[in-house]
């Protein structure tokens, strides 16, 4: 054991994981970590006053239960089992989505027993905990070397986006946290599919990486219910009455979501409306805009101008940060100068689930006023059920068509 520690010191990537291990194991501030949805902000789920520091430093109220995470199904059967024996088995509905989605982003519940490792915090007293295997070699290998199970919710600051770089766990957590663990940017880019097949029909209880056609077609799962709701809307354009819900997954600026299929000359007309009403003296130099596209809007700038404002592209140059490149677009519109941040996600879901954080933070930077964002639909059975859903949440006014 000392020599193999004494080995893994000698690249800087394990000196890293052993220094987060033993920060788990011993400290109450939690260690910040790569997984292939989101960045984690882990402790030792086995520890009270360990949990009890990722909602000090992520400034949330601990009502929520946290996803459990593991290195294997030993652990898995570890917590089934806190007195050593294997009486308690995984539920049998669960084998072939363990089969198929572990390592990886789903997550399930299982039953908490009477005599339960786990600290009352993860659970938030359901009789049940959410466990996944996360992907991520790196994530498996922390939680090896830790041996212990991690609580892990996503490292951002609560409401904020949720973080697929190491960047903007720093950005969020700089302070409250002394170590994150820099894996890269995140391959899925939004959190686990999570789970409930110990109700009968079994359901999803939120989506996420893992899409409902691929849990449908594993046996036993062909008639999973959808157990969450977010709203497509039914009116044509509903700002979130204030106070009413707490936006979530929210970047600074007001996000407008236009759900799939709405009419181009409908957001054209929007863009106009929101670059014409910030008049010049009203105390910023320029007006700044974002607008992240997906399958169908053309290039901001063509947007833009349709909306037949007498703008004139003056300058356009793009800048490429860990996952994305931006144009940016810098124009003058009845002599307010202003700024259009252009941000293409790509056309498939899994591009769009990728960079869809790292795009609302990134804006986030610019300092825009308003974000203009193409929905997508969200019935397709894969990754498009999670980004509406973040995306649905993140927004404060919806345009539907
Ligand atoms: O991808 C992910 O799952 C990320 C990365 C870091 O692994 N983690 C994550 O964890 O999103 P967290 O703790 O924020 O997810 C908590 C959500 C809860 O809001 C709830 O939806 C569900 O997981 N959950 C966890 N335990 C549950 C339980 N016992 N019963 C019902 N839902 C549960
Ligand atoms: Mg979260």
């Amino acid at each position: 054991q000392r020599w193999a520690e004494e080995k893994a010191k000698e690249t800087p990537e394990s000196a890293a994981v052993l220094e987060a291990a033993e920060a788990l194991r011993t400290s109450d501030i939690p260690v910040g970590f790569p997984t292939e949805t989101v960045y984690g902000l882990g402790a030792d789920a086995t520890r009270s006053g360990s949990v009890q520091g990722i909602y000090k430093a992520k400034k949330r109220p601990s009502d929520n239960p946290l996803i459990v995470h593991v290195d294997s199904i030993e652990m898995v059967n570890r917590l089934l089992n806190p007195n050593g024996s294997l009486n308690t088995k995984i539920p049998a509905i669960y084998e072939p989505l363990i089969s198929r989605f572990w390592p990886g982003a789903l997550t399930i519940l299982l039953p908490n027993p009477k005599d339960s490792l786990l600290a009352k915090e993860v659970t938030a007293n359901l009789p049940t905990f959410g466990v996944r295997m996360p992907w991520s070699a790196f994530a498996r290998l922390l939680i090896h070397v830790a041996d212990r199970p991690l609580a892990a919710p996503s490292a951002n600051a609560s409401t904020k986006p949720s973080p697929t770089t190491a960047q903007h766990v720093y950005h969020d957590l700089q302070g409250r946290i002394d170590l994150i663990l820099d894996g890269g940017p995140c391959g899925v880019g939004v959190e686990s599919t999570v789970v409930d097949g110990l109700s009968d029909p079994p359901a999803i209880l939120r989506p996420g990486g893992i899409g409902i056609e691929e849990i449908k077609a594993c046996p036993g799962w062909e008639n999973v219910q959808v157990g969450y709701h977010d709203s497509a809307l039914q009116s044509k354009e509903a700002p979130r009455a204030p106070g009413m819900k707490y936006r979530h997954y929210s970047p600074k600026a007001r996000v407008v979501l236009f759900e799939a299929g709405s009419d181009l000359g409908l957001v054209a007309g929007r863009v106009k409306q929101e670059l014409l009403s910030k008049q010049s003296g009203e105390g910023l130099s320029a007006r700044r805009i974002g607008i992240v596209r997906t399958k169908t809007w053309p290039l901001a700038i063509q947007l833009a101008s349709d909306a037949e404002t007498s703008s004139q592209t003056q300058e356009t140059s793009t800048h490429n940060d860990d996952t994305l490149s931006i144009r940016q677009i810098t124009t003058s519109i009845e002599d307010i100068p202003t700024m259009i941040y252009d941000i293409s996600l790509g056309s498939s879901a899994e591009s769009i689930a990728r960079g869809l954080f790292a795009a609302l933070r990134s804006l986030d930077a610019e300092n825009v006023d308003a974000i203009y964002i193409e929905g997508i639909r969200d019935d397709e059975g894969d990754l498009s059920a999670a980004v509406m859903n973040r995306l649905r949440k993140a927004a404060e006014v919806f345009i539907a068509v």
